[in-house]
């Protein structure tokens, strides 16, 4: 008979790709993937540390398993990525029903994990090392990618995947849990990227999206050759069948002009370029020790919108950072103003235990002010993205048809020959629009009819067939 596997994912696209790996190898290993964890004997939480928020509601979760496990002491209770590694045998502590705990460097175990325990082993604990408990080559060697052949049977869309290119980040921006929690930077071969890409188109694939933490960091030298990404990139637009690549997230300080130029001379590389900023103040970024000033963000986008003028650029920003003022703020807020980015996440300050900033300066922003300065510059970032949309309206898209839109998807068993479908453009803004469901994973001309901040609305081109054709 088999078992059934219920999997709650949280934070970046590392954690998407993660788990659709997990859920690949337990799918091979026999389970069925179930939309409830009542209907569940193997429950598993993708976690994210970055931020406070995300831990807590984890952890709330777990709460809620309690009595389940107290009624099903064999439901397999398991803590997976980031939270793992960094709460570890607290995790046990604050949960003790939890099973297992598997940092993200372990993955790779967890199929027989699960058995372990299911066999009777008791609480399984598998995590890298510290980032301070060892060599350089032995801390890398505790973590370690986890990309296994992918099986086309077992991924979530045909059309769409995440190729990791590198693991961790050693910039050590001081707020940030990443580098503790995924490890050293560490880039996988040009080699084995290619082929997995290679492999993924030959199956279908239209769209590849690079994934590293620092994605534009990546170097990779073998056999007397360096890969920058600007290589990588050459290489994977020669492989026939992929229609768009994309990569996220960008260090401001690694924008080099090879790649820019690799993103203005392959059409296949989508415009768009998701480069955090974080802050529009000197001081905060000397704060956050991000590498650069506000002026070298400056000319970066100088060189990014001079090198591709039709590029869509996205940031995120932290608000409230210890110490930032009105003033700090201010010049956030202008930079916004300025910069014109397609969209920006904005995140409010959140201590993280174990980080830089929380040895070296007090949370001393209060959480009010955090809450105003988040709203005001979604506010600033709303009105630009407003502005940036409204020329696109009578203009033709081209559109990735991802699925049925979310309003469509709540409605599904609704018996209709159109439904409304969402996609987006090579810039990655939002497009819905009303189609079939035929054209899932195609690539659409759409004209758009209606636009606002978050969200092209379009209709499909239809192509006017000329009476020459009649003639034939
Ligand atoms: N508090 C709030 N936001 C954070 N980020 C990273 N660390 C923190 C933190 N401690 C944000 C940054 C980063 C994004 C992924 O999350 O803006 O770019
Ligand atoms: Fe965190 Fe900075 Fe690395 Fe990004 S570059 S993952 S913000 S340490």
């Amino acid at each position: 008979m088999s078992k059934q596997l219920y999997i709650e994912t949280v934070g970046c696209q590392m954690n998407m790709l993660d788990s659709e790996l997990v859920v690949a190898s337990l799918r091979k290993a026999g389970y069925v993937v179930v939309d409830t964890p009542a209907k569940a004997d193997t429950i598993l939480f993708n976690t994210c540390s970055v931020r406070q928020h995300a831990e807590d509601k984890i952890y709330s979760a777990l709460g809620r398993l309690k009595h389940a496990k107290k009624h099903n002491p064999n439901k397999i209770i398991g803590v997976m990525g980031c939270m793992a590694q960094k709460d570890q045998k607290l995790i046990f502590e604050r949960a003790p029903f939890v099973d297992l705990v598997v940092g993200p460097g372990q993955l790779h175990q967890i199929p027989e994990l699960i058995e372990k325990i299911g066999a009777g082993a008791g609480q399984q604990l598998e995590v890298s090392l510290d980032r301070k408990a060892g060599t350089r080559a032995e801390i890398e060697q505790s973590f370690e990618s986890y990309d296994p052949l992918r099986d086309p049977q077992m991924r979530p869309t045909p059309f769409q995947a995440f190729v990791r290119i590198m693991i961790g980040c050693d910039k050590f921006c001081t707020y940030c849990i990443v580098p503790s929690v995924r490890g050293p930077e560490q880039s996988r071969p040009a080699a084995h990227i290619v082929a997995e890409a290679r492999q993924l188109a030959d199956e279908g694939c239209r769209e590849i999206t690079l994934l590293g933490q620092t994605v534009n960091s990546y170097k990779h030298s073998a056999g007397g050759r360096t890969h920058r990404l600007s290589d990588l990139l050459a290489e994977l637009h020669e492989i026939e069948g992929l229609a768009r690549l994309k990569f996220v997230t960008n260090y401001p300080k690694d924008m080099t002009d090879d790649l820019l130029e690799a993103v203005r001379d392959l059409p296949k590389v989508s415009p768009y370029l998701h480069v955090p900023v974080q802050s529009g103040s000197n001081r905060i970024l000397q704060r956050m020790k991000r590498g650069y000033t506000v002026e070298e963000y400056r000319e970066m986008l100088a060189r990014i919108r001079e090198t591709i003028p039709e590029a869509a650029v996205t940031s995120d920003f932290i608000v409230g950072f210890c110490g930032e003022t009105d003033e700090d703020f201010d010049q956030t807020s202008e930079l916004v103003r300025e910069s014109r980015f397609k969209n920006s996440f904005i995140f409010k300050y959140s201590e993280r235990p174990g980080t830089k900033s929380v040895q070296l300066y007090p949370d001393d922003v209060p959480e009010e002010v955090k809450k105003r300065r988040n709203n005001e510059l979604l506010a600033v970032q709303n009105e630009i993205s407003e502005e940036d949309n409204l020329p696109l309206v009578g203009r033709n898209v081209e559109v990735l048809v991802e699925g049925p839109s979310k309003a469509a998807r709540r409605h599904e068993d609704e018996d209709s020959p159109t439904l409304q479908l969402v996609g987006r453009t090579h810039c990655d803004r939002i497009v819905v629009f009303e189609g079939n469901r035929r054209q899932i994973g195609q690539l659409l001309d759409v004209t758009v009819i209606d636009a606002n901040a978050f969200t092209l609305f379009g209709s499909v081109v239809t192509q006017h067939v000329g009476p020459e054709v009649y003639s034939l």
